[in-house]
């Protein structure tokens, strides 16, 4: 198996499954255009997250790590009329491409960017009361994916669906004396899913376009 085959059957499952968009072919073309590295969701997996906060009935919904607003967008489709989604994104320029990119799509009035570290948006929003979220999705700096979880615990309803991002990395998560922190930041966070009463927690291995990955699903069970 080869990342040409994945990104070839990938190519296959979007042309059938995934129409064109112009807004969300757009954030890609400006994404690239401003420079911003090629890290946004698969299209394919765009539509897997927008289908779950469909099933999830999400009305609101948390972004940890916007890009370009590209996953934004796919979540951001799901919700009903009312909802809304904030995405938290650190890098200015990062954050003017997802701003551009939101307005263009449509979505100004539904999508908030906050700019600002996660460690210190995430807390502000807890004290604003900011939550409960039905659906968390974290796809930011990897090394602070526990402490990104730990704080969705505290944003997320009971029922809510929280989602990481990138959890097996070519599957260097297996690797406990890796030095990457990045490794160990996942592996930190897998500790953490595995001891936490109040969630019922899978991860699933992914290869495609963006080559060998996977995604950790948590279901919030108990109240927090
Ligand atoms: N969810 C996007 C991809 C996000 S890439 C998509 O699929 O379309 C990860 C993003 O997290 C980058 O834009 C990066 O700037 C941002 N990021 C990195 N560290 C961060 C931090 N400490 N706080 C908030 N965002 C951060
Ligand atoms: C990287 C980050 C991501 O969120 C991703 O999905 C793929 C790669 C990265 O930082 O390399
Ligand atoms: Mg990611």
């Amino acid at each position: 198996m080869s990342e040409a085959l994945w990104t070839a059957v990938d190519d296959y499952i979007a042309d059938l499954l995934i129409p064109a968009d112009p807004a969300l072919e757009a954030a890609l073309a400006a994404s690239r255009e401003a420079g911003l590295p090629p890290i946004a969701v698969a299209p394919n997996q765009g539509k897997l997250l927008h289908l779950i906060a469909r099933l999830q009935g999400a009305r609101n919904i948390l972004e940890i790590g916007a890009l370009g607003g590209y996953s934004a967008i796919w979540l951001a489709r799901a919700l009903p009329a009312g909802g809304r989604l904030i995405t938290l994104e650190s890098d200015p320029k990062h954050a003017e491409v997802t701003r551009a990119n939101i307005l263009r799509a449509g979505l100004s009035d539904v999508v908030e960017l906050r700019l600002g570290r996660a460690l210190d948006t995430l807390p502000q929003l807890i004290a604003e009361g900011a939550g409960p979220f039905d659906l968390i999705f974290i796809d930011a700096d990897k090394q602070n994916i526990p402490a990104y979880f730990t704080l969705s615990l505290k944003l997320c309803r009971r029922g809510g669906l929280i989602i990481v991002d990138n959890v097996v990395r070519k599957g260097a998560v297996i690797d406990a004396d890796s030095l990457d922190p990045d490794i160990q930041g996942v592996r930190q966070f897998n500790k953490l899913l595995a001891a936490e009463p109040r969630v019922s927690a899978t991860a699933i291995q992914t290869v495609g376009v963006k080559g060998h990955d996977g995604f950790a699903f948590a279901l919030v069970t108990a109240d927090l």
